[in-house]
Order: C-alpha cells, then sequence, then structure tokens
C-alpha cells in the first residue's frame, strides 16, 4: 500500500531511488514520483501517473536528471486512497512555497479538518490527497522558525492513523527526517549512504545493516548518521536485523514474471520453513517465544485472525489444530475481530498470520489480543515485521520475499508453519503422542517433492485453462480442509483475471449457489480421496445435471469420476490434513494460466496492493 524509499549521503543518485521503487511497485503502481535535492539548494521534483506504464515513463524522466551533486531523494509508488490517481495527486507532494516535499504511505485519518485549519491560514492546495496536508503542516510549523525536525514532531503528534512518512526540505538540504506509526519503514545503510524505505526489497542491493523503527518514532537521517526520537520527544534506538534474503531472490531470476517464478519457489519455500523444527522426538520448536510449554498447556481455545490469502491458510489450520488437539479454534477476518467482542482472555492463543506481518486490519486485531490478555503468536513470513515484534511469540515462514501481489509461496508455508503449531498444541495437550508426531513431520517433509510432481503439470493445466477461457463464471468447491482451499483457488482467479469466482463447501451448493449453475459456469471440485470423497462425487453429479462444466482435482484411481467432456487434474494423495498443501497448487496454476491468457499482468492486478496498510 505505497511504497516510499529515501536515499541520503555520498554519491546518491535519482536511479536508486527508481531502482528501489522497481522493488516497491508492488505495493501500488498508480503513479510513481520523485524529488532530489542539490547542494547548490535546488530541488528538482517528476512525477507520473500512467497506471503500469508510471514507473518506467518515471525512470525515462529521471535519467535526464544529472546525478552530480545531489544530497538526497525521496521516492514514491501509491496505491491509491484519498484523491484517485492522477498528477496532481501523485507524490511527493510540495508546500506552498515549493520548498519541502512529502512522501506518505498510509492515510491522515484527520486530515479533512487539519486542511480546513490550514486552509484559513491561507495554505494552498494543489491535490485532494490526506499527504499534502502533511507538507503544509510541516510548513506552517517552519513558518514559526522550528527546523525540519521540530516540524515532524510537532505535526506528528496532531495527526490520526497509521501512516509512516519521509520530509525533506530547503531548509534542511542533506536531511531527511521520517516518521512510522503502525505503518511499516526501515533504515538501512551501506557506510556511506543511508536509506529508508517501506520494505526490505527496496534497498536490499543497497545496503548492508538493517534496522527497525520502533511505533511512533521520528528519525532524523543526514549523511552521518540517523537520530531517533521516541513519542515524547526522547533520544531513543533503532534495532539491527538481519536480512538473509539475496538480492537474487527478489529478481525474476530468468522467470516471465515474478509469480510464475513463486510458484516454482514452493518446494523450497516449504523445505525451508519445516527444516529443522522438529527438535527431539516430538518437540517443535517457535523462532522467539516468551511464552512457556506451562503457558501453552493452560490455553484452553485457540483464535487465528487474518486476511485474504492468510486467512485461507488459518483455516486449514482450525482443521488440523481442532483435530489434533480437541480445542476449540476460532477463525476471524482481522477487520472483523477488532470491531467486535471477541471472546478472549489470558487462557486463549491468537495466531496472527500475515506474509507481510504489516497488514493493518491483522496487526490492529493484535493489539487487541494482547489488550485483552491473549497469549500471542504470530506467523509472518517478513522477518522482525510489526506483528513478528509485537506477539509474545514468532513462528516465520521462511519463503524468502515475495513480490508478486498474489501469494502463492508463502501460502503453502503459511499453512506448513501452521501445521506446526498444531503438531506442538497437540504434544502439550497430550492429545498425540511423540511417535505420531514425528510420524506427520516425515510426511509434512515429503510434501515438496509431491508439490514438484504438481508443478510438472504446469502445460497441462494451461490447456485445461485454455478450454475454458470463454466461460463466464467458476465455482470452486471441496468439502472439510477442501473447503479453503476453494476459497484460495477462487480468490487467486479473481484476483488476477478478474473473472467472476466463488469458493463455496460443496454441501452449501444446493443451499443456492446451484441456482448460478448453467452451461456458461466451470466448477472446480478439490476430490481428494477422504472419508468425504463419494459426497463430493454426488455434489459433481448435481453441478452436472445443471450443464456447467466440471474440473476434478483428485488422486489417481480416481479418474472414473469423470465424463466425456470434464477434466481430471491429477495430485499426488497425501495425509488429508496435508492435502491443501498439495492440491492448492493445480488452482494457483489454472490461476495463472487463465490471466495469461486474458493478458492480464499477473504481478500488478489492477485495484490491489501486496501489503494493505490501511483499514
Ligand atoms: C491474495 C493476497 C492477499 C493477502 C492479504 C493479507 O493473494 O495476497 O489476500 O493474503 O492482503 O496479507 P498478509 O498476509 O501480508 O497479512
Amino acid at each position: 500500500m505505497c511504497g516510499i524509499i529515501g536515499v541520503v549521503g555520498e554519491g546518491s543518485h535519482a536511479k536508486q531511488l527508481t531502482d528501489g521503487l522497481r522493488r516497491l511497485e508492488y505495493r501500488g503502481y498508480d503513479s510513481a514520483g520523485l524529488v532530489v535535492t542539490f547542494s547548490d539548494g535546488e530541488m528538482q521534483r517528476r512525477r507520473v501517473a500512467n497506471g503500469k506504464n508510471s514507473l518506467s515513463e518515471l525512470e525515462l524522466e529521471t535519467s535526464e536528471i544529472s546525478s552530480e551533486s545531489i544530497v538526497s531523494g525521496i521516492g514514491h509508488t501509491r496505491w491509491a486512497t484519498h484523491g484517485r490517481p492522477s498528477l496532481p495527486n501523485a507524490h511527493p507532494h510540495l508546500d506552498c512555497s515549493e520548498r519541502l516535499a512529502v512522501i506518505q504511505n498510509g492515510i491522515v485519518e484527520n486530515y479533512a479538518e487539519l486542511k480546513v485549519e490550514l486552509i484559513e491560514k491561507g495554505h494552498i492546495f494543489s491535490s485532494e490527497t490526506d499527504t499534502e496536508v502533511i507538507s503544509h503542516l510541516l510548513e506552517d510549523e517552519m513558518r514559526t522558525g522550528v527546523t525540519l525536525l521540530e516540524a515532524v514532531k510537532r505535526s506528528a503528534l496532531r495527526m490520526r492513523g497509521a501512516m509512516s512518512f519521509v520530509a525533506l526540505s530547503l531548509d534542511a538540504v542533506g536531511e531527511l527526517v521520517g516518521f512510522k506509526r503502525m505503518a511499516p519503514m526501515i533504515i538501512g545503510t551501506n557506510g556511506d549512504q543511508w536509506f529508508i524505505a517501506s520494505d526490505i526489497p527496496a534497498i536490499l542491493d543497497q545496503a548492508t545493516s538493517f534496522f527497525h523503527l520502533e511505533d511512533d518514532s521520528v528519525a532524523s537521517i543526514t549523511k552521518s548518521g540517523v537520530e531517533v526520537f521516541a513519542k515524547d520527544g526522547s533520544r531513543s534506538e533503532m534495532t539491527e536485523f538481519v536480512v538473509d534474503w539475496t538480492l537474487d531472490s527478489a529478481e525474476k531470476a530468468g522467470y516471465e514474471d515474478f509469480m510464475s517464478k513463486e510458484i516454482f519457489e514452493q518446494p523450497g519455500a516449504l523445505r525451508d520453513t519445516l527444516a529443522g523444527r522438529l527438535r527431539g522426538s516430538g518437540e517443535i520448536e517457535f523462532d522467539e517465544t516468551s511464552i512457556s510449554n506451562d503457558d501453552l498447556a493452560r490455553i484452553n481455545k485457540v483464535f487465528i485472525v487474518a486476511c485474504g490469502t492468510s486467512f485461507h491458510a488459518g483455516m486449514v489450520a482450525k482443521y488440523a489444530i481442532e483435530h489434533w488437539t480437541k480445542m476449540p479454534v476460532e477463525l476471524d477476518i482481522s477487520s472483523e475481530f477488532r470491531y467486535r467482542d471477541p471472546v478472549v482472555d489470558e487462557r486463549t492463543l491468537v495466531v496472527a498470520v500475515s506474509q507481510s506481518g504489516e497488514t493493518l486490519d491483522t496487526l490492529a486485531a493484535l493489539h487487541e489480543a494482547k489488550n485483552l490478555g491473549a497469549q500471542t503468536i504470530a506467523v509472518c513470513n517478513v522477518v522482525g515485521s510489526s506483528m513478528a515484534r509485537l506477539a509474545d511469540s514468532v513462528l516465520y515462514t521462511r519463503a524468502g520475499p515475495e513480490v508478486g501481489v498474489a501469494a502463492t509461496k508463502t501460502h503453502t508455508a503459511q499453512i506448513g508453519a501452521l501445521l506446526l503449531l498444531a503438531l506442538k498444541l497437540s504434544r502439550i495437550k497430550g492429545q498425540l503422542f511423540p511417535s505420531e508426531i514425528d510420524g506427520l513431520y516425515q510426511e509434512l517433509i515429503e510434501i515438496p517433492s509431491k508439490i514438484e510432481e504438481v508443478l510438472d503439470k504446469w502445460d497441462s493445466i494451461r490447456s485445461v485453462a485454455q478450454t475454458f477461457s470463454e466461460r463466464e463464471r467458476f465455482y470452486f468447491i471441496g468439502r472439510h480442509v477442501g473447503f479453503p482451499v476453494a476459497l484460495e483457488g477462487a480468490l487467486k482467479l479473481k484476483e488476477i483475471s478478474y473473472l467472476p469466482a466463488e469458493g463455496y463447501p460443496a454441501g452449501e451448493l444446493k443451499h443456492g449457489p446451484i441456482a448460478m449453475l448453467d452451461k456458461n459456469a466451470v466448477v472446480i471440485a478439490m476430490a481428494s480421496k477422504t472419508r468425504l470423497f463419494e459426497k463430493i462425487v454426488s455434489n459433481i453429479e448435481e453441478v452436472r445435471a445443471r450443464d456447467s462444466a466440471v474440473i476434478v482435482i483428485g488422486n489417481s484411481g480416481s479418474e472414473s469420476v469423470i465424463r466425456e467432456g470434464e477434466y481430471f487434474i491429477e495430485v499426488p494423495q497425501v495425509h488429508p490434513l496435508l492435502a491443501p498443501l498439495v492440491d492448492v497448487v493445480p488452482l494457483q496454476i489454472f490461476a495463472y494460466h487463465m490471466a495469461r491468457i486474458h493478458g492480464e499482468d499477473v504481478d500488478r492486478p489492477r485495484n490491489l496492493a501486496k501489503t494493505v496498510t490501511v483499514e
């Protein structure tokens, strides 16, 4: 949700900003822009608002700027919240004197009242954005004679909402001032230069050391280093963290797009996520924890909170935790959890599942869970992300950076991590013997090779997608853990190909959705061999009777369930609770091909951003 980058120090140049924005583009691509300042006290701004072409055009325009004597710069890629995608609304935003520039990720919730106040004072606005309020607010403070740093400190106290922003001013050449509150922002350095950015990939090839900022911190960054201040104005510290992602992992490495690369990276991502977690018979370890096994033994309920694809991984975990621990598991969409009265106390374990670890709704739900006294654990992919730091314990998925907006490898890695959590809880609750846990762990670590077998079907799944590419509607049905897989299949298809797609529990079809079935619909049925196989076969019959096309995802030996003109995609048979790890892969591939056949950009679907840091 908007990507921001800033650089300051010897040899800074504008290409560092556009290169960084390239790696942040998954956060939004409604417009792109930058400002650079020169040692003689001049500044130049470039902005482009041309959808997905914005960054390429900005790169072209920026190439004309001489790198000589640039001392600092800020760049932004936008996902529009306040104000439609347009040039006037593109960041950076200037103040009236055009001596100060701001980029923001997040929302200034009280921007309207601040804007009225600033207009009354004579400030002239040239955009509809909330961000421009920050520029004028800073200008207003600086008119009283304070420094840029002091202006940011004072203005931050007046603004409500989750946001991170960076400002620079010609009255403070060579300084960037950043503010972070509930929206991601990290700092990096290579010794000569300092960087500030929304996410690690933006500066992965430039920085050698990386630091976190706490919420409500203000950071003044110059070529000599960083000074950080807490909300009360006192000096505070940044925390260094280790990044073991390689640059390669953030590049396409010969693939046509990130999404196909990341689909193929799934066996490795899952292997890394599972590796070395079993320490001693039946003992699964978290990465970081302040919750003891005794504390976990007192837990009598689990609550999983997540959004989107992460929610679907959480749903698989619900089935596994209930089955293996006999504890009740509640599951909630994060944005619902925080605004109702969830029944949570100190005997509840709240599990926040999030690839980015920054999704605002899930982060807020985690805060709420902590306020209610729950024990908390974060399952995140981004090391040191806000949720990872907030939760009492962390279980990392080790999927590496995921750049494609549609989550793929992090989804299967999340399911893997959550199944480990389920096994850990079952051990603590004494529901499974250590030898049973060891056996299930062994089955888990064999899953990556089963996923490889599905990846081999890449071309044949493309033919299936081609066959149905003109159909109007797609329904994914499944039972038990096949239901979250169906939901995920539908989400993948709609988010990258924009085709109407829904996921349903197969047994629910007859309670309404069946009315939508006709010859223009395709039904994709998750039919792995489980005790519910015959029931799903009956549901397939119901579909057939309504003339809809049928695609069955099933195991060897079940091919006979299909009739002439229908399609069977074989997936290896595995333990029923582990099946989502394998069964979701053909659906990802199907969605990918369908989007490509329709000429869509799979890495940058319209209206979406990968990390959603607004409510
Ligand atoms: C779908 C997708 C989104 C995310 C959701 C949560 O492909 O990527 O639905 O799963 O925005 O994001 P995280 O996992 O970062 O909290």
